[in-house]
């Protein structure tokens, strides 16, 4: 591992952040279907999200990419929902893997990074609407990875932002569509741009606080669209 990518793994230990790439690496052959990141730089970004977490949600697993990197560096529960039914529609197979994203496959990759599937709690079923079991539920870390329209993934937000208290994780910001739901996030008074590599941004609640953004350190581009805002009004929660 470089000295860079040590820089930017700050507070997670290599092994932690590593082991969680390597052992759901595609170049593995132990992972059913695949990874649905751009950049293992993003597995990275999540993982240091995680790492301070106790209980991370997601909406959007696939295959249990993202989940397996959550539930390998966080402490607590890792909650997906998502249909699982396939890729977006019932019985329709993942074109790269030609594979059926489905119940079985998720916790058959959850075992096989050695996770106990007492951690993995999955709410089978499209967001909207919010699972009646999390009625109450608040949550560390936030992964919003599933519907990618505007209405969907500001749905996601708006639901999420009130019960995460640390990181609210978006993907695939090339999207016009979920870009404009980023702006709504950074512009909370409560939420502040926090980092960005590839096609994820997270953001931050202000109150939180944590380290700055590692972006830095690590030499990535700043990206004007989303410049930090000074601290405003936070409510203290
Ligand atoms: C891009 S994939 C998620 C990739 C995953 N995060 C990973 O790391 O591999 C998107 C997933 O979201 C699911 N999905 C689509 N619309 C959804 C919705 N409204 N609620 C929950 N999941 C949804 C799809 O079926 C698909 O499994």
């Amino acid at each position: 591992m470089s000295d860079k990518l040590r820089e930017y793994m700050l507070h997670v230990p290599e092994d932690f952040a590593v082991r969680s790439i390597e052992r759901t690496s595609l170049n593995g052959t132990d992972f059913i279907g695949r990874n649905a990141f751009h950049s293992p730089l993003e597995g990275f970004l999540l993982a240091r999200c995680a790492y301070e977490a106790k209980d991370y949600i997601e909406i959007g697993t696939l295959f249990g990419y993202s989940a397996c990197i959550a539930g390998l560096t966080c402490k607590g529960l890792v909650h997906v929902i998502d249909p699982l039914i396939g890729y977006y529609e019932e019985g329709e197979p993942d074109a790269q893997t030609n594979t059926i994203a489905s119940v079985e496959i998720l916790k058959e990759n959850w075992t096989r990074v050695g996770l106990p599937l007492e951690r993995l709690i999955i709410h089978q079923q499209y967001h909207p609407p919010w699972p009646d079991a999390l009625k109450d539920a608040r949550f560390d870390v936030a992964f919003i990875d599933g519907d990618h329209s505007y209405e969907g993934t500001l749905t996601d937000w708006m639901e999420l932002k009130d019960r995460v208290n640390m990181y609210m994780i978006f993907h695939d910001t090339n999207y016009e569509d979920i870009q404009k739901v980023i702006k709504i996030a950074v512009d909370d008074p409560d939420w502040t741009f926090y980092d960005q590599v590839a096609r994820m941004l997270v953001v931050r609640r202000y109150s939180h606080g944590g380290p700055v953004s590692v972006k830095d350190s690590f030499g990535l581009a700043w990206r004007n669209s989303h410049e930090p805002k000074t601290k405003v009004d936070h409510k203290g929660r």
